[in-house]
């Protein structure tokens, strides 16, 4: 599926905004497009850029839904203003025939809004979790609980609630499901619309191969409540299998190693055109969840001879979290380049953030020595120059594919380092052996 994105790799105040262009969905792709760039619009007004306690934002997406005409997108958000961070979750669904488009909350009646925020509250103080009465007075608050909305076939219905929606923030996110039989009074007509396609297995009739993806947490049933932390700290990627790549004796050779990150995007297969046609071959460091968006782009980086690491699922500040986090970000993303047939035995953490424990994750970590800011300067003469200006024999410099002025740049860095007598090379050509838990800033260059 085609992806937006706003990608501001600035490590002072990070930005990695994604959401779907679904096929045959123009009304939701506006809402949701809508939705994503408030979201970036609110962040830069209220943020402060910090070297020591980066404000982040950050935006994924999954569709939950696609059957009939009703398609459905989740988008969840994490947000950091230098004291704690924010997680939350809110749906929209589209009938497409009809070109209309509903949030949560207009999915419910308003008796049924009420009713359901009492049934919430009560499975809540059930399973042991605060509500705090203020909130449940708070009419944006309440709205608020049900814009995470889930059908399932069985006409079930589950609520993602935010942090702080009903209860303190401390509690995180929870998670409330209810059976149909619960459920389908308090439906509005659009609610009912939605529930009946949930409960089809019709194909949607946007696309020809529908794309949905699995919601991030499964259904838990009434009364309990369950918390969606993500807590499968599945063991990351062993770096067992040597990365691809000949030897290249870079301790003779003047050698640089070109990486590209965030990807894969719109961009990068004009990029793997670009590299081919120069004989080049660079390191890859792709976020999982493009990688799920764009699968073929990455396998065409690997059967290209390209390396392909691994950049996180979420392209969150690692160094903000805790160590199951960490790992999760790490092997969800080595998984689905597994399931790929992809092999990805280095790290490159986002916005090269990273602490004491992203070193215990098993995997080589790779910095840079050479940043051209591509991720500020949409600019490909300025980014070539700067690249022609820093590179030294062992560099390893980083770029983004995600940036059509960034790849428009590699012609001009490729042709000028050759001409200063450099040899392309992956970063495991470019260091030899690797040692898991160590950082790699260039050749010589590790700590
Ligand atoms: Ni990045």
């Amino acid at each position: 599926m085609k992806t937006g994105q706003i990608v501001r790799d600035d490590p002072t105040m990070p930005i990695d905004v994604r959401w779907p262009l679904v096929p045959g969905a123009t009304a939701l792709n506006d809402t949701v497009e809508g939705f994503a760039r408030e979201r970036e619009r609110a962040f830069l007004r209220d943020a402060l850029p910090s070297s020591t306690a980066p404000p982040e934002l950050n935006l994924g997406w999954l569709v939950p839904l696609a059957a009939g005409r009703v398609v459905g997108v989740e988008l969840d958000q994490y947000e950091f203003y230098g004291a704690d961070g924010a997680d939350s979750t809110v749906t929209y669904y589209s009938d497409v025939t009809a070109g209309q488009v509903w949030r949560g909350r207009d999915l419910l009646t308003p008796d049924g809004l009420a009713a359901a925020v009492r049934d919430i509250a009560a499975a809540l103080q059930r399973d042991g979790r605060t509500v705090l009465p203020e909130l449940l007075n708070d009419p944006e608050q309440v709205a608020a609980a049900v814009d995470a909305m889930y059908f399932s076939p069985d006409g079930s219905v589950r609520f993602t609630l935010p942090e702080g929606a009903l209860g303190p923030m401390s509690d995180g996110m929870s998670s409330v499901s209810v059976p149909e039989a619960v459920a389908a009074p308090w439906l509005s007509s659009a609610g009912h619309i939605v529930q009946a396609a949930a409960r089809t297995a019709a194909p949607y009739v946007g696309s020809t191969a529908p794309t949905t993806s699995e919601p991030s947490s499964p259904p838990t049933s009434i009364p309990p409540t369950s918390n969606p932390t993500t807590s499968t700290p599945s063991t990351t990627s062993s770096p067992t299998q040597p990365p691809t790549g000949g030897t290249v004796n870079c301790a003779k050779l003047q050698c640089v190693a070109l990486t590209f990150d965030d990807g894969p995007g719109p961009s990068t297969g004009t990029l793997l055109d670009t590299l081919a046609a120069a004989h080049v071959h660079a390191t890859f460091f792709v976020i999982g969840r493009n990688v799920q968006a764009l699968p073929a782009l990455v396998t065409r980086e690997a059967a290209e001879g390209h390396v392909v690491g691994n950049h996180t699922w979420s392209h969150r500040d690692l160094s903000r979290l805790g160590a199951s986090d960490q790992r999760s970000e790490v092997s969800r993303t080595a998984e689905a380049l597994a399931a790929r047939g992809v092999s990805a035995t280095l790290l490159r953490p986002p916005y090269g953030a990273y602490n004491s424990t992203t070193r215990t994750l098993g995997v080589p970590l790779v910095l840079w020595d050479v940043d051209p800011a591509d991720w500020r300067d949409r600019d490909a003469a300025i980014v070539a120059a700067r690249v022609l200006a820093n590179t030294r024999p062992g560099s390893i410099v980083l770029l983004h594919d995600v940036h059509p002025s960034t790849v428009a740049a590699v012609p001009a860095i490729v042709a000028g380092l050759k001409a200063k007598g450099y040899t392309f090379v992956t970063v495991p050509q470019l260091i030899g052996t690797m040692t898991a838990g160590t950082a790699y800033f260039s050749r010589t260059s590790h700590r």
